[in-house]
């Protein structure tokens, strides 16, 4: 593990505690998966796919070995198993100290949910905010539910959008940070903290060609780029482990890097056009 200095001084011990992380197998979900590990953290990696996801318990528990990693069917394109979800984890775990929504998509192969809403809004949006709130009753007042959202929520507006690429991935992260922010201000004292982190830019696979509709050339172009320029996803994944651990209710938590692309986590702020939409929700 990298960043230990940064651990000893930023976080604090989450031995005895369960965290659950969408999108665990891969990516910033997976670093942030050793991340909790190294606290100490009992880790459910919910997934949706199982081969995946048991490939990366196992690469998880090669490197802690002493450590608990479980995981759970989770496909946030389906209301079904998302309900199914929630009531599976409430037979095994009576409390969850930790939940940390990764699990996202961008360009993504397919149009609709199995519920018929547009893929990326709802898997980023509404399958996050159904789980999120379906497991609300497992947790208490000094839980963390913690939200990976993105610099572009800037760019996001609730309007209808054509297609899965860009604009419907800026609608979504937008429409997850406006919530962010509303729920933590409707937050009562017996629910976790509700934060918002973003990890600036990674190169994970969240463009991989397997899994998105992104030209192959401008996936290659865009890889490129975010190697070169930003950082990786073991250092992206720091924003959501600061915000599992000290994060407090209603912040946002990003790379502390020019123009917040990179660097070591810090508290920033939700911006503008989040605000202000919120502001506006509340008339
Ligand atoms: N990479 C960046 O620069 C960047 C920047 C800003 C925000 N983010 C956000 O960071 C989060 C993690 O992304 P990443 O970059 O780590 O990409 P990633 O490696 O592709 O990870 C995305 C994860 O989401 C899972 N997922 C996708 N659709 C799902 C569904 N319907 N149900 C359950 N899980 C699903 C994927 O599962 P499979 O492995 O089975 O596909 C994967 O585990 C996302 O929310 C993304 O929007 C990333």
């Amino acid at each position: 593990m990298k960043y230990q200095a940064w651990y000893q001084k930023h976080t604090t011990s989450l031995a005895g505690r369960v965290a659950v992380i969408t999108g665990g197998n891969s990516g910033i979900g997976f670093e942030a998966a050793r991340g909790l590990l190294s606290l100490g953290a009992e880790v459910v990696l919910a997934c949706r796919n199982a081969t995946r996801a048991l490939a990366a318990r196992e690469r998880l528990l090669a490197e802690f070995p002493m450590g608990t990693v479980r995981v759970m069917l989770l496909d946030l394109a389906s209301n079904a198993s998302i309900d199914a979800f929630v009531i599976e984890i409430g037979k095994r775990y009576e409390k969850i100290d930790v939940f940390l929504h990764s699990a996202g998509v961008y360009y993504p192969r397919g149009a609709e949910t199995a519920d018929g809403l547009p893929l990326t809004e709802g898997v980023n949006y509404h399958g996050t905010v159904r789980v999120a709130e379906g497991v609300l009753p497992l947790m208490d007042g000094a839980g963390k539910m913690v939200f990976t959202s993105s610099l572009v929520d800037r760019f996001g507006r609730d309007r209808a959008v054509r297609g899965e690429g860009y604009a419907a991935y800026a609608k979504s992260k937008h429409l997850l940070s406006c919530y962010v922010l509303q729920r933590a201000a409707a937050r009562t004292e017996k629910e976790p903290a509700f934060i918002a982190a973003h990890p600036g830019i990674t190169a994970t696979d969240l463009l991989s060609p397997e899994k998105t509709t992104h030209k192959p050339f401008f996936s290659r172009l865009g890889h490129a780029f975010l190697y070169l320029f930003t950082h990786s996803p073991e250092k992206a994944a720091l924003t959501d482990i600061l915000a599992a651990t000290k994060g407090r209710n209603g912040e946002f938590i990003g790379p502390r890097g020019l123009f917040g692309i990179s660097g070591y986590p810090h508290k920033t702020h939700f911006c503008r056009a989040v605000r202000k939409r919120v502001q506006k929700l509340e008339k």
